[in-house]
Order: C-alpha cells, then sequence, then structure tokens
C-alpha cells in the first residue's frame, strides 16, 4: 500500500509520514520545499529506519503532476501540500489562491485520470470563524472567511464534494484545531521561516534567545483570564488521525464518501494558560507583556470531538504540558544544530 503524502516534508506531513510507516504503510513525499527542507526524509529515516520515497516538484505544475502519477502505483493520498500563513495570505492574495487551489486542482484530475479513489485532506477549524456555540461540531455553519487563506480552506472543501458527487472520489477532511509540539525524538518538528505568526514557536524563540520578547494579543477578551481561548493539539496526535483516515477509507469503513471530522483535544487553553505551562515544563520564565488584540484574531475556539472519537475510534491523548515541553525540546535541538 502506497501513499502519496503531499507536503510530506513540512510540519504535520512529515510527523504524519513517521506514523504512517511506523503502521506498515510505504509512503512517497511530494513536496517543492517551498517551506520545508529535504534533510526532513533523512529525519523521517531515523526515526522508522525506512527512508520514504522522495519527489521534489511543485504540484502546481499540471504536467509533473501527471508524470508522477504515470511512474507511481498509489493506493491513496494525503494532501497537505499549502501555503498557511494567514497574514501572508492577506498581502498576496492571488499567491495563496493560485497554490492552494490550483495543486488541488491537480491532484484531482490526475486521481481521477490514474483511478486512484481515496483522499484525506488537511482543512482548518479557521472554516468555522467564531462559531456560535462552543464547543464547535461538524454540523456548525460555515462563516465567511477573514482570510484569503481561510477561504482557500473552504473553496477546497466545496471542489473535493464537488469531485466526490460527480467522480467517485472518496474523501476525509480534516479540520484541525491548533497543532503544536513535536515528534518525542525531537529529529522533526516546526520549522518556522522567518519570524513566526503562531504562538507555540514564538514562545520557544523568545525562550531561546532568537526573539527579544513575546507579545500576549489581549487580556480584555471575554474568558476567564481575559486571553484568547484555543484548542491546541499534539502533532503526533494529529498525525495518528490521518493513518486512522487512511485505514479507514482503504478498508471501505466510512459512512458517506465525503466525511469531515474535527481534530482536536476537547478542552481549551488560554494563552496564559499556554505560557504558565511552558514556563513549567522548561523552567524558563518567558519575557511577555500584554499589547493590543490582534486584527482578525476570534475570542475562543475548541472542538466538538466526540464524532471523531466515536467514529474514528480516535482521541488526543497528550496534555497541554507534554506539547510544550516536546516544543521546547525541538527548539533546543534546532539550537543545538545551529
Ligand atoms: P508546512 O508549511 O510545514 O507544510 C506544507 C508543505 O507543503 C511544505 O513542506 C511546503 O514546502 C509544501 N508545499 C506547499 N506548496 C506546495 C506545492 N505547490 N507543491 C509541493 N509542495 C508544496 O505546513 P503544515 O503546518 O504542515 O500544514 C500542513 C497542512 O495543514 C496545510 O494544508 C495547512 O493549511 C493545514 N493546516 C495547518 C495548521 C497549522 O496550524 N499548522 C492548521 C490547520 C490546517
Ligand atoms: C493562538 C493564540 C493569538 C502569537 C492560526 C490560523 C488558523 C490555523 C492555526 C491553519 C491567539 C495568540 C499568538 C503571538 C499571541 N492555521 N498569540 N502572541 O490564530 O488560533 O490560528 O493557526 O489553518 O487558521 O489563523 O493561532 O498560534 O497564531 O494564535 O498572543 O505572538 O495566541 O492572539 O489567541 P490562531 P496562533
Amino acid at each position: 500500500m502506497k501513499i502519496l503524502v503531499t507536503g510530506g516534508t513540512g510540519y504535520i506531513g512529515s510527523h504524519t509520514v513517521v506514523e504512517l510507516q511506523q503502521s506498515g504503510y510505504e509512503v512517497v513525499i511530494v513536496d517543492n520545499l517551498c517551506n520545508s527542507t529535504a534533510e526532513v526524509v533523512n529525519s523521517i529515516e531515523k526515526i522508522t529506519g525506512v527512508k520514504p520515497d522522495f519527489e521534489k516538484f511543485d504540484l502546481t505544475d499540471p504536467d509533473r503532476t501527471k508524470d508522477f502519477f504515470e511512474r507511481y502505483d498509489i493506493s491513496g493520498v494525503i494532501h497537505f501540500a499549502a501555503y498557511k500563513t494567514v497574514p501572508e495570505s492577506v498581502k498576496t492574495p492571488l499567491k495563496y489562491y493560485r497554490n492552494n487551489l490550483l495543486s488541488l486542482l491537480n491532484l484531482l484530475a490526475c486521481m481521477k485520470d490514474s483511478k486512484v479513489a481515496y483522499f484525506v485532506f488537511s482543512s482548518s477549524c479557521t472554516v468555522y470563524g467564531q462559531p456560535d456555540l462552543l464547543p464547535v461540531n461538524e454540523d456548525a455553519p460555515i462563516k465567511k472567511a477573514v482570510s484569503p487563506y481561510g477561504n482557500t480552506k473552504q473553496i477546497s472543501e466545496e471542489i473535493i464534494e464537488d469531485t466526490v458527487k460527480a467522480h467517485g472520489l472518496k474523501a476525509i477532511l480534516l479540520r484541525y484545531f491548533n497543532p503544536i509540539g513535536a515528534h518525542e525524538s525531537a529529529l522533526i518538528g516546526e520549522l518556522p521561516l522567518g519570524i513566526p505568526d503562531n504562538l507555540m514557536p514564538y514562545i520557544t524563540q523568545t525562550a531561546i534567545g532568537k526573539r527579544s520578547g513575546l507579545n500576549v494579543y489581549g487580556d480584555d477578551y471575554n474568558t476567564p483570564d481575559g486571553t484568547a481561548i484555543r484548542d491546541y493539539i499534539h502533532v503526533v496526535d494529529l498525525a495518528k488521525a490521518h493513518v486512522i483516515a487512511v485505514d479507514r477509507l482503504l478498508a471501505g469503513k466510512k459512512k458517506e464518501n465525503f466525511e469531515v471530522f474535527n481534530l482536536g483535544t476537547g478542552n481549551g487553553f488560554s494563552v496564559m494558560e499556554v505560557i504558565r505551562s511552558f514556563e513549567k515544563g522548561s523552567g524558563v520564565k518567558l519575557n511577555y507583556k500584554i499589547t493590543n488584540r490582534r486584527t482578525g484574531d476570534i475570542e475562543k475556539v475548541w472542538a466538538d470531538t466526540n464524532y471523531a472519537n466515536k467514529e474514528l475510534g480516535w482521541k488526543a491523548e497528550k496534555t497541554l504540558d507534554e506539547m510544550t515541553l516536546s516544543a521546547w525540546n525541538w527548539e533546543k535541538a534546532i539550537q543545538a544544530l545551529a
């Protein structure tokens, strides 16, 4: 069983490749390395003892994608490859629509021509915006996207749904909440290029001295400590859900040909709770200050995970302390290599 993992040298993709290999799947990665490095392939081999096949090309290129499908016998596809930075997408929307939508269209067309039916897609809790009800379940209304990035996820979901109806594709869409942390080996993790936008890498980079201080964006939210709440999930828990999704598709266990699952822990933590967890595990006192809210941020969101727990037989296991400590161990490992 060979699984194509697009974006497999990236953050979530690399952790998923490890879990797939450890569950007995063969993997071929396609990545153009626009946000990752080929060294990740060696790190995966160090963890699993198996070097995944790796092809470097851009999935927005229809000819290269077609040529790939002609050379490989693929059982299913997990599609991670995309641009993912929200503020950058506001500044350069066409770059985001082009990359995220063309790569999806090329893939789906090649899958149709090569009769590859099984597809797992990286979606995001961003499609819910600020939900009316918490915890948010999969039936909650999709709110108008606040960023071009979020809109690419909404449009992608619609493209996949239409392809399922017309061409017999069988798809599982996974809506991730806030993935953080790194593999326990500290051989793979998140490698943000430039200044990170996300909380966890900003915390670890501040603690290690790459950034002078963390801004906490607002303490006047309607939450117990005034800082915003998210559902942080360990990337390894997230990766494991992808293996289950692939198993489910290949074993024909799905209920519908188009299924959507929330991937979170079901628990919300505030920014201050994440900082305290980090400080406790690392022993580092973090330099932070409270600033204004960040434009576009929602107040609070966490997942209703009942459907994923029941249907997939999957549950996130790792605690917030395990997440923040693993992120810190990864930051120290990068520092040691530099
Ligand atoms: P990442 O940037 O670490 O990984 C994405 C990988 O895709 C990178 O290695 C990049 O080089 C590659 N890529 C991008 N465009 C490509 C193209 N046209 N052709 C070939 N390769 C290409 O990102 P990640 O955090 O691992 O995210 C993976 C997926 O999960 C993305 O679709 C992202 O939108 C989604 N997602 C991420 C988060 C998050 O917080 N990290 C949350 C929800 C959803
Ligand atoms: C978390 C909390 C910030 C940085 C983003 C995308 C979303 C999804 C996940 C892909 C918020 C606060 C952050 C900092 C801070 N990605 N914060 N200081 O915004 O929930 O979601 O990543 O699909 O689409 O929007 O994650 O990690 O940026 O922020 O106080 O320096 O931390 O205000 O409350 P977010 P985040």
